[in-house]
């Protein structure tokens, strides 16, 4: 059948595309970026909030000894001075405030019952920074360990409602303190959950997880899912105690 019209049937006044006669057709969309294709981290100063803890100090020791700078942060300068001296890999110890201001990434490794205090005072030090939330709100009674859900949804959204300057993630949920600790141990095999707002901030989280060897960071959605992420760790406690393990968690397919 012949085109009434023109040649190549399209309407007077339209190009081909349907586009008005003059106007540029719209741009190819570029080709979908790899979520594997990740920046480097390895020149960035990461600081851990609560790095005194069991949590902190595993984390600041396997990302020092895979050759990040980090800073681990207390509420006691000379507390946070004597534990870096003890993880050694270059790893520097100062009050949060000071570990917060000199860090381009801040891991927040405090107790729930100490997080939104914590945040709280230090909104300034940590605005434009990088946060990355770890922190799983739980109660624990004889049955054992159960979630608890804050006012905001989660610790995450808590810490972004109260850090309204700084770009929140959340990630590290599901690490066994033991095993980061125990420098007998070569690998920690585990995926990282990753979640954010901005596909930027979670590809920076992941990447930083992947400096570890063993582990992987993986894009897990938007804060307002952290509830369950953080809630895992209840069933992950439970799963310890009737196994004698050190649980973490792997995704398929992927
Ligand atoms: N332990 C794990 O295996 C694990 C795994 C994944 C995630 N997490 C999460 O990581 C966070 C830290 O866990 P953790 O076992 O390392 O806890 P932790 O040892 O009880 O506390 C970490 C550090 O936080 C500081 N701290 C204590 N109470 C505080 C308060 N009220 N306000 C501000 N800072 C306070 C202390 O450092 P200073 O006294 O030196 O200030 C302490 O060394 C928790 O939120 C937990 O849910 C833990």
């Amino acid at each position: 059948m012949t085109s009434s019209s023109s040649d190549s049937g399209s309407a007077p006044g339209t190009s081909a595309s349907g586009a008005p006669d003059g106007a540029r057709s719209p741009a190819p969309k570029p080709p979908a970026k790899d979520p594997w294709d990740l920046p480097d981290v390895s020149g960035l100063v990461v600081g851990v909030l609560g790095g005194t803890g069991d949590q902190g100090r595993g984390l600041a020791y396997r990302l020092a000894r895979a050759g990040q700078k980090v800073i681990i942060g207390s509420r006691s300068a000379e507390r946070a001075a004597s534990a870096a001296a003890e993880l050694g890999h270059g790893v520097e110890g100062a009050d949060n405030a000071g570990c917060a201001s000199r860090s381009d990434i801040v891991i927040v490794a405090v107790p729930w019952e100490g997080h939104a205090d914590t945040l709280r005072s230090l909104a300034d030090e940590l605005a434009d920074k990088l946060v990355v939330d770890c922190v799983n709100p739980l109660g624990f009674d004889k049955k054992g360990a159960y979630a608890l859900t804050p006012e905001e949804g989660s610790a995450a959204e808590q810490a972004a409602a109260l850090l309204p300057g700084s770009r929140v993630t959340a990630a590290f949920h599901h690490l066994s303190a033991v095993l980061l600790q125990n420098p007998d141990v070569e690998q920690i095999d585990t995926d990282v959950m990753v979640l954010g707002e901005s596909r930027a901030d979670t590809d920076l989280v992941q990447a930083l997880a992947a400096r570890i060897p063993g582990m992987r960071g993986v894009f897990a959605g938007r804060l307002r899912n952290a509830h369950q992420v953080e809630s895992l760790v209840a069933n992950l406690i439970s799963v310890n105690r009737r196994y004698k393990a050190h649980a973490g968690v792997r995704l398929t397919d992927i």
